[in-house]
């Protein structure tokens, strides 16, 4: 297999509060999937996120809390990442969008387009609430869109339509803080030139058909149907700094953030090399024409990945209408997918923290185990369409799925082999039917393989699943356990079944880390199987200390069939997944707040 450089570039949730299990069905999970499954086939992944803590959704929320906006994001930055390492998310590096590092490499992408000349300034309208004479942010007017008359859109964006909008536009704005009506004053902005990219955006994006998944490429070219300038400043003292004379030190412009945000994914690559050692090795990922880079999250934010972040880097390549040189990190590379998911909806209805129809991963963590939880969004997830998730559905998964089928197949044939060896037996004059698990259980690495390649998580944990099912069929079949006085056919049954135990366990490491890893040791395997993250407290010289997400998967796990040893000592089996009472469905709609 060839080694390929893998980026997994993932959404930098807002540190603006906990994340609910909508937000990692969309970002989180999916993208762990991918990354350990690429390690596993050999490749070199980086994969990088952190939080995301600028702008108006920081600012407006610490307003709530009495904090300031540096307080709330170190609040939530910390509750983020031990909560994102705790569903077993393998980040090279998860950091955060206010170190020094970020701020250097955003003004330098800033600077790049600028030199190239795809950033210039406008006076613009921009809204001011009449009663407390702030700055209103886009994203908290609301009104009806001038485009499709839908008439919940925001100043910022028309969630119906898609299309970016400007507050002004709307028909009948109103503040969604108080209800009043802004008023409109002369504001100076820099503005990103997108349609001098449309050209080159719809050479790149059309040459993804086929290849994405179809709803997010048709999302993505439809939205260069109506290509507009598009605001990257804001009138904020919160934000990074825009990095020209006399902007620099003024206290009230800041850069928009989005157009800080989606250039984390760099300066995280950048952050990584320097912590580990080499500070160029980020340019493997990013100068690479072998290189792959993958962004993995939810729908609302294919704009910004599929049609400004590509600008933004061909316009530091100097590769829109304008041409122009590549700034002084060189050239770097667009994304080769953005995959996003959709939406997930809680018991019928959208999320939401304010009427408590949510439940956070930190909670969830506390009741229920995070396999249980990565399996439901890898089964079951929004993947290609909006998904409701329901308690009884997850209780059913759990019980049925991984207890009953995967956790029971694991638990009987070990210890059976225990009991009746105490060690892994020996196989000896396999049977068609031995022969036919063996090799269907094989066989699924390609498929299974192939799949996970594609990002298609819920046909690829089915498919690794149909091993499972296939191998329960066999021991019913065989009865392994009412053989009594030929211990040699026992035997090879046995060994059978711990053989595909060892594959499948194989096949669900991506989805099943912890569990993958308790099977491994059970089988006497040494050392790590499937590297867990950690967090790590750093600094930056002149900055504060922060934490990060980052680890050594540096580990055993390898996507291949390996033939299992005779002779093993084997212990009677640990308890891989937690059976849980019905009742907790209505524990936890309980808990839910009232339609
Ligand atoms: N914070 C944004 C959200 O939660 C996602 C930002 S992804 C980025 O929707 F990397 F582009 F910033
Ligand atoms: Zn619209």
């Amino acid at each position: 297999m060839s080694q390929q450089h893998i980026l997994t570039a993932v959404a930098w949730p807002y540190a603006n509060g906990p994340r609910h299990i909508g937000h990692v069905s969309g970002f989180g999970v999916p993208s762990d999937i991918f990354s350990r499954y690429q390690r596993m086939a050999g490749n070199k992944v980086l994969m990088v996120s952190g939080t995301d803590e600028h702008g108006t959704p920081i600012q407006v929320q610490a307003d709530k809390e009495g904090l300031t906006a540096r307080e709330l994001a170190d609040r939530y930055n910390r509750v983020i990442a031990e909560d994102l390492t705790a569903l077993g998310l393998s980040y090279d590096l998860f950091t955060r969008t206010t170190t020094l590092n970020h701020y250097a490499v955003a003004q330098e992408i800033f600077l790049g387009l600028y030199k190239n000349g795809y950033i210039f300034p406008k006076t613009t309208m921009g809204a001011i609430s009449p009663s407390t004479a702030r700055t209103l942010p886009d994203r908290y007017i609301e009104g009806t869109c001038p485009i499709c008359g839908y008439d919940g859109a925001r100043g910022d964006q028309c969630d119906n339509c898609g299309n970016q909008l400007d507050p002004i536009d709307l028909i009948n704005p109103v503040s969604r803080i108080n209800g009043e009506t802004p008023i409109f004053v002369e504001t100076e902005h820099f503005m990103l030139d997108l349609p001098a990219f449309a050209e080159v955006l719809a050479t790149y994006l059309q040459g993804k058909q086929g290849d994405w998944r179809p709803n997010v490429l048709k999302f993505a070219l439809n939205l260069l149907g109506d290509i507009q300038p598009r605001a990257i400043s804001r009138d904020l003292d919160w934000g990074v700094p825009i990095p020209l004379d006399g902007w620099r030190d003024r206290g009230d412009k800041r850069l928009y953030v989005w157009f800080d945000a989606v250039i984390g994914y760099l300066s995280a690559s950048i952050e990584w090399a320097r912590r580990s050692g080499d500070p160029e090795a980020w340019r493997n990922w990013w100068q690479n024409p072998d290189a792959r880079g993958y962004y993995f999250m939810g729908k609302d934010n294919i704009v910004f990945h599929a049609e400004i972040w590509p600008a933004m880097l061909l316009g530091y390549n100097g590769q829109g209408a304008k041409n122009g040189t590549a700034g002084s990190l060189g050239r770097l590379d667009l994304p080769s997918e953005v995959v996003s998911s959709e939406f997930l909806t809680m018991e019928g209805r959208k999320f939401s923290s304010s009427r408590q129809v949510v439940i956070y991963v930190r909670d969830f963590l506390e009741r229920y185990d995070a396999d249980s939880l990565r399996y439901y969004i890898a089964v079951a997830g929004p993947e290609t369409q909006d998904t409701d998730f329901t308690w009884s559905e997850y209780l059913n998964r759990n019980n049925g799925e991984l207890v009953a089928a995967w956790g029971n197949l694991v638990n009987r044939s070990i210890s059976m082999a225990a009991k009746n060896f105490g060690r892994v037996p020996e196989a000896r004059d396999l049977t068609d039917a031995d022969r036919a698990l063996l090799d269907r259980s094989r066989a699924a690495f390609p498929a299974v393989g192939a799949e996970l390649g594609r990002s298609r998580f819920k046909n690829a944990v089915t498919e690794a699943f149909e091993v499972v099912r296939d191998a329960n069929r066999y021991l019913a079949e065989q009865e392994p356990w009412k053989i009594k006085d030929d211990p040699e056919r026992q035997g090879s049954i046995l060994h059978v079944a711990l053989q595909v135990v060892d594959d499948a366990k194989t096949l669900l490491t991506p989805f099943l880390p912890q569990s993958s890893n308790k099977v491994y040791t059970m089988l006497g395997g040494e050392g790590v199987w499937s590297g867990m993250p950690e967090i790590q407290e750093v600094d930056e010289e002149g900055g504060s200390s922060y934490p990060i997400i980052t680890g050594d998967y540096r580990d055993n796990a390898r996507w291949e069939h390996r033939p299992i040893k005779a002779g093993i000592p084997l212990a009677p089996p640990v308890r891989l997944f937690t059976k849980l009472d019905p009742k907790i469905v209505d524990e936890e709609l309980a808990r839910l707040g009232d339609a």
